[in-house]
């Protein structure tokens, strides 16, 4: 057998691939499709709720079945001044521009990225005859930027984060949709943040958001969390849960949507303790994508430079999975220092310091919190199982999921329909259908089964055959290397919970 994925596919032919695959098997469907979708939004369906279930139960054992680490499921509504404290109302907001011509909206830090290189040069060259309309040290930054090594999309990026010159930068800078020049608004910030009402009175006073983010769940309840586990530093809360963002621009599958699901986990230690949990988590996380098969090269951190660190973090690092589309983060680790747990004090009035009864004194903790997108990391896995390999010259896609994660564990499948065959088949189903996910299969060719549950990334599957009445043995079928062994099948169950550890 032999990969061709790298041959035949380019890089934006595997997403469409994975986006049509993930409907014709089951795995994600468009949220609300039969009018016409819900931008941005998802349904994960019978293969996809086991995957995305599964990441969620490897996460919450590896971050939870730890003395250290404490579990919390949050409401997902929450107080507003929760949002104040954490300062999402101020700052949770991305720069966006309108289309005055055809009304399309464009993040502005992003503009950039669906511009060909050629174009974006042309754009230079137009705005570097304006530059004498800038003050000198406008001027001085523009041609810093414009002579630097940056790539031109780096270049069009610092460019936009001159405030005054973006207006006049823009102007040269033609709509991706309607492609008239000079018909963008002046950037303006938009705040994220999904906004309801609680109770029945539309008015301001009610006004609450969705969450953006789990973390403000976990930080309102650390002491709740501290005094009743009786936990002392360093310890950990971890939750996973829903949260909602109103991106201007939703991407890419599921790679950035309006809702999502997030696992965060906040660990509280002692401020002087911060970089060396900092670096053990740092280390921990990644090797948790490692261990259930993701492949090492594909992975990498981005550390955040000083300057582009978020408005609460100390330090940070990005977590980042080579997509078909290019490098993108799916974990976020950030030294949060005493940020938020001050913020809630000063805005709830109520202490969150913590009595320290070796040093015999009170103070805020530091956190060290490691954010993975549940939803994100899907497609990650996703994409890094999808193959297409050549065999006996003939395609076969094949998603290698880690066993662990796999939707459907073992496919049972009698050689034929009749003949007692579906009987003991029937028989092996009751048996561990009560461990794990099995899926019983009797119509077709079994090589055609064979290929319908490689595409469903079923790492085994089980067939009865003749032999089968003679020496009470059936075939297990490794979906990665097609190798086939005889196994007794009273000896199938302990075989495949082995295999699952
Ligand atoms: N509490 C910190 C926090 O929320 P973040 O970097 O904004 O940090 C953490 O988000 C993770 O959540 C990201 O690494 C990503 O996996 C996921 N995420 C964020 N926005 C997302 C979106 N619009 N769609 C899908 N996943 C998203």
């Amino acid at each position: 057998m032999r990969s061709i994925i790298a041959q035949k596919s380019n890089r934006n032919d595997i997403v469409e691939k994975i986006v049509s695959l993930s409907k014709r098997k089951g795995f994600v469907f468009q949220s609300s499709e039969i009018y016409g979708g819900l931008n941005g939004c998802w349904d994960y369906g019978p293969l996809g709720v086991e995957l995305l279930n599964n990441i969620k139960a490897e996460w919450w054992k590896a971050m939870t079945y730890r003395e250290d680490v404490e579990g919390l499921d949050a409401a997902i509504l929450m107080h507003p001044k929760v949002w104040e404290a954490s300062g999402h109302v101020e700052n949770f907001t991305d720069p966006m521009i309108d289309c005055k011509q055809c009304k399309a909206r464009f993040r502005l830090d992003t503009l950039g990225e669906g511009i060909a290189d050629k174009r974006k040069d042309k754009i230079f060259r137009a705005f570097k005859e304006k530059e004498n309309n800038f003050s000198d040290s406008d001027k001085e930054k523009i041609e810093n930027i414009l002579s630097s090594e940056m790539t031109s999309n780096e270049k069009f990026e610092a460019i936009l984060e001159i405030k005054n010159v973006a207006a006049s930068f823009l102007e040269e800078v033609n709509c991706s949709q309607c492609g008239n020049k000079g018909t963008f608004t002046e950037p303006r910030n938009f705040n994220l943040m999904f906004k309801t009402f609680l109770g029945s009175v539309e008015k301001t006073e009610n006004a609450i958001h969705l969450r953006p983010e789990t973390a403000q769940g976990i930080f309102v309840n650390f002491l709740n969390v501290q005094s009743s586990s009786r936990q002392k530093l360093p310890f950990g809360i971890a939750q996973i849960g829903k949260a909602f963002r109103n991106e201007i621009n939703t991407k890419n599958f599921l790679f950035r949507t309006r809702e999502f699901e997030q696992m965060e986990m906040q660990y509280f230690v002692k401020p002087s303790d911060d970089k060396k949990n900092y670096d053990t988590w740092k280390e921990n996380r990644i090797n948790f994508y490692k261990e259930l098969g993701m492949s090492a090269d594909k992975l990498r951190f981005h550390d955040h430079p000083a300057d582009k660190l978020a408005h609460y973090a100390k330090e940070a690092t990005d977590i980042e999975y080579k997509f078909p589309f290019g490098w993108g983060e799916m974990e976020g680790i950030h030294n949060r220092t005493d940020f938020d747990l001050s913020q809630h004090e000063k805005h709830s009035g109520k202490s969150q310091k913590y009595f320290d009864d070796e040093l015999r004194e009170k103070y805020i903790p530091y956190v060290i919190e490691t954010s993975a997108g549940a939803s994100r990391s899907f497609m990650a896995f996703l994409i890094d199982a999808y193959n297409e390999e050549e065999v006996k010259g003939e395609t076969r896609v094949v998603l290698k999921f880690h066993p662990r994660l796999a939707p459907i564990k073992v496919a049972i499948l009698p050689l034929v329909n009749k003949d007692g065959m579906p009987e003991v088949a029937k028989e092996i189903e009751a048996d561990l259908r009560p461990f794990m996910r099995v899926f019983y299969d009797s119509k077709g060719a079994v090589g055609r089964r064979y290929r319908r549950q490689d595409e469903a990334g079923t790492p085994f599957c089980v067939t009865i055959d003749t032999q089968t009445f003679e020496d009470n043995t059936v075939t297990v079928r490794d979906r990665d290397s097609m190798e086939q062994i005889r196994l007794e099948k009273d000896k199938l169950l302990s075989y495949f919970l082995e295999k699952l550890r």
